[in-house]
């Protein structure tokens, strides 16, 4: 395509209104996906277990399908960097490397959607990807985005690497233009807002929102705490920028769950799942769900954060405080006049018992419950100035969901909180059993 056909595509994305308003991705996509947790293993004689190979995707496929995750709601297998050939074929096309991927990505995602999951994949708006794999030049969209569909294909990670602002300005509306163009409901994830810098004026997020489904605004997750705190600092110092950008379809996307890998505690680990539903983030995990403990499998599994996470609202929550005690407070609005807290320890030296209230918190008066997202236990008896003492671990979080209780029934329990967490039809814990005397 030469420049002059490339600048007429981009003025028709300027006639482009809402082109995502599609009806995808409503609440924050939920999955896995090789990248943190697999890099760019590709050594599949000296490690066959762990390299990226269509034998991982299989893998994780079954344990997705087989282990509770699908009914959870983690839907989407993503292929990451590192899957393809080095050359692409003779009609121009991309293709996988025939040693690790010898059934191709159309029978993989043919395995995948027998299971009742979806297949993501892995390209990069540039010469080539961050590990020097065949990019996407300006030239090879249509034909990428038509490969992508043929395969059957539901999610495209597009990255950035080896290009620069303007092919990225060019590029990402065009990629959206193109997966539109393929009839195929593509979820779309954009790291544009990632390499110019994740804030305005370079970055337009109300751009973003109307091509992409979802964007990185800032550096990779790696496997530790620090990195964790590093995102959670930059998301909420900016929440003035980037908080109005999410919404239903349009999401920002701290990066992937790190939890049941290396790097973090237990309480690290419950606190990215709070902080994670608190941004209303995509919940992509990264990790071996072929190994996974018990403890960082409950945490994944948490039904009450996953429902706070997948809020039918989709409003992304805020930081409402920064104490000199080094605790943080969080909160998200929730469906129903409910709403989630979240109590985080930057501590590094015993439980911390906080002193707060309802009140203080900005709650109105009035009469609430509270249900305690790790421990399953209810507060009840609240009301606006009720003094709450917490004991917060360090590195660790206490997560509340907190529900007004109907006026004149004030003896309501259980019954208001799965009131709350009733969302429309789509919501998953509709398809559970009803009969279900245990709380959700
Ligand atoms: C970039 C992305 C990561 C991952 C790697 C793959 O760093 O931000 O999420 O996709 O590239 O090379």
């Amino acid at each position: 395509m030469g420049p002059i056909a490339v600048i007429l595509q981009l003025l028709a994305v300027m006639s482009l209104t809402a082109a995502k308003d599609d009806g995808l991705v409503r609440t924050p996509p939920m999955g896995w996906m090789a990248w943190e947790r697999f890099r760019c293993d590709v050594d599949c004689k000296d490690d066959p277990e762990n390299c990226i190979s269509e034998a991982l995707f299989r893998d994780m496929a079954d344990r997705l399908y087989e282990d509770g995750w699908k009914e959870l709601g983690y839907e989407y297998v993503i292929i990451d960097d590192c899957w393809m050939s080095m050359e692409r074929d003779k009609e121009g096309r991309l293709q996988p490397d025939p040693v690790r991927f010898p059934g191709g990505i159309a029978k993989l995602a043919n395995y995948v959607h027998e299971r009742g999951l979806k297949l993501g994949i892995y390209a990069d708006m540039g010469t080539f990807t961050c590990m020097g794999f065949p990019g996407t030049t300006l030239d090879k969209i249509q034909i990428d985005a038509q490969t992508f569909a043929s395969w059957g294909v539901d999610y495209l990670k597009f990255d950035g690497c080896s290009s620069n602002p303007l092919v990225q300005m060019l590029g990402y509306p065009l990629m959206s233009i193109a997966l539109n163009a393929t009839g195929r409901p593509i979820v779309y994830s954009c790291s544009w807002p990632a390499y110019l810098g994740g804030l305005p004026p370079f970055v337009n997020y109300n751009l973003m929102g109307e091509i992409c489904h979802l964007w990185r605004n800032y550096y990779d997750i790696q496997d530790s705490w620090d990195s964790l705190q590093a995102i959670v600092d930059w998301f909420f110092n900016n929440q003035d920028e980037i908080q109005p950008a999410a919404g239903p379809g349009r999401w920002n996307d701290p990066d992937m769950l790190i939890i049941g890998n290396f790097g973090l505690s237990m309480d690290e680990s419950r606190s990215q799942m709070a902080l994670w539903a608190i941004m209303a983030a995509p919940l992509i995990m990264s990790t071996d769900l072929r190994h996974l403990d018990n403890g960082a499998r409950a945490i994944l599994q948490n039904k009450v954060a996953i429902a706070i996470n997948q809020d039918p609202l989709g409003i992304q929550g805020r930081r409402l405080l920064k104490e000199k005690s080094r605790i943080e407070v969080y909160w998200r609005p929730l469906f129903q006049s409910a709403s989630a807290l979240v109590f985080l320890s930057r501590r590094t030296d015993m439980p911390y018992r906080y002193h707060t209230s309802l009140g203080k918190l900005h709650y109105e008066e009035g009469n609430y419950e509270a249900y305690d997202v790790f421990t399953g236990t209810t507060v009840k008896g609240l009301n606006s100035t009720t003094e709450i003492t917490l004991s917060i671990n360090p590195s660790g979080v206490v997560m509340w969901y907190v529900y007004p209780l109907r006026k004149h029934n004030h003896t309501t329990d259980t019954e208001t909180l799965r009131h709350h967490l009733r969302k429309p039809a789509e919501f998953r814990f509709h398809r559970e059993k009803s009969g279900h005397r245990t709380l959700l």
